[in-house]
């Protein structure tokens, strides 16, 4: 087994959120492989760094959403907060230069982010296998997921992994009572407070 060392991104860089966010990846991708989930997560090194089993990459963003927000409310004006009446998972191109453009299946089979349907098929199972994990561990914690961002690898023996990290940077949520925002849209929204949010996440996750 190869393993690499992942330094964890610290895109909106304030002090102490790419620690802050390891912690959370690490406790999740253990909740997650407890529950059945294969991921490329080994063990945590330090603040930040994590140590990961070596993946070949799809470039599939496979987004999950439980109400709707950000670009699913903008592009099909479906009100900001609305519960939806079913989990919807959606395909992005991981393409930068793209600008992450929307993949149906058959732009994933001409594009060869894959070889066959019935792998498209497996990440979105699994997708939904992990919000059922984490919407229900979340709710218990007073926090409402409403949408994430899940990154998928196949390892070398050509199993489909969950990889890269998953935290409040890739995730949405919000507080059940307050409706607080406790996740990267802070910064993206310039509502500040984002490293006592990541920090408050963390907490509940611990339990704190
Ligand atoms: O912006 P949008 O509403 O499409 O984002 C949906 C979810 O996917 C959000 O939780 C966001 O943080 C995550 N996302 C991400 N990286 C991207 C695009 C979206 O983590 N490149």
């Amino acid at each position: 087994m190869t393993l690499l060392r992942l330094t964890v991104k610290k895109k909106s860089s304030e002090a102490g959120k790419g620690a802050l966010n390891n912690k959370i990846s690490t406790e999740l991708f253990k909740l997650l492989e407890a529950n059945g989930i294969p991921t490329h997560f080994v063990k945590m090194l330090d603040d930040n760094h994590m140590l990961h089993t070596k993946v070949d990459v799809i470039l599939i963003e496979v987004i999950v959403r439980n109400i709707a927000t950000g670009s699913l409310s903008r592009n099909l004006g479906i009100e900001d907060g609305t519960v939806l009446p079913f989990t919807l998972v959606e395909f992005d191109y991981k393409n930068d230069a793209l600008g992450d453009p929307k993949l149906n299946d058959q732009h994933c089979l001409i594009l060869e982010l894959v070889e066959y349907q019935d792998e498209l098929d497996k990440l979105r199972r699994m997708a939904r296998q992990i919000n059922d994990i984490l919407k229900p561990y979340f709710a218990q914690k007073g926090l409402n997921l409403v949408d994430f961002k899940l990154e998928f690898g196949k390892d070398n023996n050509g199993n489909i992994i969950l990889i890269d990290e998953i935290s409040p940077d890739n995730c949405r949520f919000w507080d059940i009572e307050s409706g607080e925002k406790m996740d990267k849209d802070r910064f993206r929204q310039g509502l500040g407070g984002l490293t006592v949010a990541y920090e408050q996440v963390l907490n509940r996750i611990l339990g704190k």
